[in-house]
């Protein structure tokens, strides 16, 4: 199983970028997880370019369909997310009954500096992706202080928060399952029914 990571952060030393290198580091067996390298290049929504994506558009577009499943690292911006996630989500979502993100397992963590860790983001990030018809989990991983989680080499130094990270990226494996069941004939070996859309 695929899990597509998108950072909500453009920034170099970004606290959410870190969170989803600290969650690659907890996957649960059998799950891999990439980080998608550059949300910066995304141009700003046009609806005249819909019938030819700008190439970084196309190529999130194409990293979102590959994926099984998708995890939204995001900051808070004066309470929301910042304008180049929604940008991307944006483009993500037209047509909408083309969308990548439709019926796609989708969580959000978030990490800020302040007192709250990005859970009023969190909470548009998921109101948005509704609105695109993912599936998004109702969950939320809260990092406060986020400058001061984490040791030098990544891991988070709080263990209760990797916790809530493993049961978010545990809850993701199962909605991927329940979305792919896997039939097993009698006395056969189980294989995987095909993908649906629904
Ligand atoms: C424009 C701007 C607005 C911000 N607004 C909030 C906010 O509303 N709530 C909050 O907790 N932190 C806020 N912050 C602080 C961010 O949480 C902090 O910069 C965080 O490290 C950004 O995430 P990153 O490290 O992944 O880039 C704001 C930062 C910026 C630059």
């Amino acid at each position: 199983m695929r899990i597509l990571a998108i950072s909500g952060s453009l920034r170099r030393d970004s606290h959410n970028s870190a969170l989803l290198r600290a969650a690659a580091d907890l996957l649960p067996p059998g799950v891999e997880l990439t980080v998608h390298a550059d949300l910066k290049a995304i141009s700003p929504f046009d609806e005249d370019d819909l019938h030819q994506l700008p190439v970084a558009v196309q190529r999130l577009r194409d990293e979102v369909d590959a994926a099984d499943a998708v995890l939204i690292s995001t900051p808070e911006y004066n309470h929301s997310i910042p304008g180049q996630l929604k940008n991307a989500l944006d483009w993500l979502s037209r047509p909408l009954i083309e969308s990548p993100l439709r019926n796609k397992p989708t969580a959000v963590i978030g990490a800020s500096t302040g007192m709250f860790g990005a859970v009023w983001a969190q909470a548009e990030a998921r109101k948005v992706l509704a609105a695109i018809g993912a599936r998004v989990l109702d969950r939320e991983v809260a990092v406060p202080s986020a400058d001061e989680q984490f040791h030098p080499h990544g891991h988070l130094n709080d263990s209760e928060l990797e916790q809530e990270i493993v049961e978010v990226l545990k809850a993701l494996a199962e909605a991927v399952a329940r979305r792919h069941p896997v039939a097993v004939p009698a006395g056969g070996q189980a294989a995987e029914e095909p993908v649906r859309s629904g």
